[in-house]
C-alpha cells in the first residue's frame, strides 16, 4: 500500500520530466514519503527546486557528495525504499538497469535496491520498439521488475506510437502493487458499494447516504493485494480503481441478480482458488411497491403514503445457499458483511453479533454512520465467528480497507 510507504523517485532525462512533479503531489497526497533523484540529464529538463519543494525534502544528484557518502548515502537511500520508481524510465536507464551498469546515483541506488522496482517508460516510439530495448525491458521483466507499457499517442518528438510516460493512475497501481503483500492472488473477490436508489416514478426515488467510498476502497486494496476483483456499484461520483471490473447498478434487485450471477461464475481454476464477498453496499431492504411511469402529481394540502415492499437481502441469501454456490463455482466462499449503526457501542457489537449469526457470514464490520458516511475516514469492529472482536481506530478509509481486506483473507 503506498499510504505510509517510503518511495525512491527515480527522474530521467525525458521531457516526460515535468510529469514527476505531479506524480510526487500525488505521491504525497497517498501520504508516502517521496525522496527523489535526480539524474543529470533529467535536470536539464525540471529543477530540482521545484521536486523539492514539493517532495518536501532535499532532492538527490551527485553520486559522491561528501556530506551524503559519510552515511554511505546511495546504499541507505537503497535501503529506505519499500518501492523504486523510475518514471520517467529512459532508454537509457533502462539500458543501465538491466545491465547492471552503476555509474551516478540512480543507477548506484537501482543496483543496490533489493526494493520492488518499478519503471514507467517515456521515450521515441523508434527507441522503445529497438530490439535493444525491447530486450533490455524482458530481462528486467524477467527479474521481476513491473515495467510499464508507455501510452499511445502524439509525442514531443513529433512522432505518433508508443512512448508517453503511462497515465499517472497506472503508474500508481504499479506502485499499489509493488508496496502490496500479494496474499490475495489467486482468489476472486466480489465487492458491492454505494446506496441502492429505489424509484417511485421518474424524477424521485428513495436511498441512503452512502458514497461508496469505503467498498471502493475495499475493491483498491483486494486489487493491489493480486486479486481478480469485481466491484458492483450503485449509482456514486467516484472513478472504480484501476484494474477493477466493475459494474453499475442502481436499484437493490439489480444489485442482487448481479450479485448472484458473478457469485455462481464457475472458477477458472488456474486462476482461483478461493472467492471473497464483500457486502459493503447499502441496500434498501424496501422498495416502493408501484413504481409509477410519469411524475406522481399529489396535492399540496395532504398528507399520502407510500407503501414499500421488501427487496431480497442479498447477503443472507449468499450465506443460506453458500453450499451450494461453492458447488456451482468450485471454490470455498466467504461472506463479509457491514452493518451501520447507531446508538453506543454496546449495541452495536450487539446488533453486528446478531447480523453475523443471522446472514450466516464470517466476519462482519460495524461501524457507526456518524463516523463514516460520506467521510473519508472510519473506525470499525471486526466480529468474526468464533467471538473474536477487534477495533480498527479512525484512519483514512484506504488505511481501514487494507486492515479489513489482511484480516479477511485469513478467514
Ligand atoms: N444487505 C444485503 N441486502 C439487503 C440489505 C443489506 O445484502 N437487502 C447487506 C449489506 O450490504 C450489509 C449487511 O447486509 O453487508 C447489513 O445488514 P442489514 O441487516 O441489512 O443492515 P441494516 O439494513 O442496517 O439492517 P437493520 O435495519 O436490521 O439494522
Amino acid at each position: 500500500m503506498i499510504s505510509g510507504s517510503t518511495i525512491v523517485l527515480m527522474v530521467g532525462g525525458s521531457i516526460a520530466a515535468y510529469k514527476s512533479a505531479e506524480l510526487i503531489r500525488l505521491l504525497k497526497k497517498k501520504d508516502a514519503r517521496v525522496r527523489v533523484v535526480l539524474t543529470e540529464a533529467g535536470a536539464k529538463f525540471i529543477t530540482p527546486m521545484t521536486l523539492q519543494t514539493l517532495a518536501g525534502e532535499r532532492v538527490r544528484a551527485e553520486t559522491f557528495s561528501l556530506q551524503e557518502e559519510a552515511a554511505v548515502g546511495h546504499i541507505e537511500l537503497a535501503d529506505s525504499a519499500d518501492a523504486v520508481l523510475v518514471a520517467p524510465a529512459t532508454a537509457d536507464l533502462i539500458a543501465k538497469a538491466a545491465n547492471g551498469i552503476a555509474d551516478d546515483l540512480c543507477t548506484t541506488v537501482l543496483l543496490a535496491s533489493t526494493a520492488p522496482l518499478v519503471f514507467a517508460p517515456a521515450m521515441n516510439v523508434n527507441m522503445w520498439n529497438n530490439a535493444a530495448t525491447q530486450e533490455n525491458v524482458s530481462k528486467l521483466r524477467a527479474r521481476g521488475a513491473l515495467v510499464l507499457e508507455p501510452g499511445d499517442g502524439f509525442l514531443a518528438c513529433g512522432w505518433t506510437g508508443s512512448g508517453r510516460l503511462p497515465e499517472y493512475d497506472a503508474i500508481l497501481q504499479a506502485l499499489g502493487t509493488a508496496t502490496s503483500p500479494q496474499d490475495y492472488a489467486g482468489t476472486r473477490v466480489l465487492v458491492t458499494a454505494g446506496a441502492t436508489r429505489e424509484h417511485l416514478d421518474p424524477i424521485r426515488f428513495v436511498s441512503n447516504r452512502s458514497s461508496g467510498k469505503m467498498g471502493y476502497a475495499i475493491a483498491q486494496s483486494a486489487a493491489s493485494r493480486g486479486a481478480d476483483v469485481t466491484l458492483i456499484s450503485g449509482p456514486s461520483a467516484l472513478t472504480p480503481p484501476a484494474g477493477v471490473k466493475t459494474i453499475n447498478v442502481t436499484t437493490a434487485l439489480e444489485m442482487h441478480r448481479a450479485v448472484m450471477e458473478q457469485v455462481g461464475a464457475p472458477a477458472d481454476l488456474k486462476k482461483h482458488q478461493k472467492q471473497y464477498v464483500f457486502m459493503v453496499a447499502a441496500v434498501s431492504d424496501h422498495r416502493p411497491a408501484e413504481i409509477s411511469s410519469s411524475k406522481l402529481k399529489h396535492s399540496k394540502d395532504e398528507e399520502y403514503s407510500i407503501r414499500m415492499v421488501p427487496s431480497p437481502d442479498i447477503l443472507r441469501e449468499l450465506g443460506s445457499t453458500r453450499e451450494s454456490i461453492e458447488a456451482q463455482s468450485g471454490m470455498p466462499l466467504r461472506l463479509i458483511g457491514f452493518a451501520a449503526e447507531t446508538g453506543e457501542q454496546d449495541e452495536l457489537i450487539a446488533w453486528a453479533q446478531e447480523k453475523l449469526t443471522k446472514k450466516n457470514s464470517d466476519l462482519i464490520v460495524g461501524n457507526f454512520a456518524h463516523d463514516s458516511f460520506e467521510k473519508n475516514t472510519n473506525r470499525v469492529w471486526l466480529l468474526d465467528r468464533t467471538g473474536r472482536q477487534e477495533e480498527i481506530s479512525t484512519a483514512d478509509k484506504l488505511l481501514v480497507a487494507a486492515k479489513i481486506v489482511a484480516r479477511a483473507r485469513k478467514l
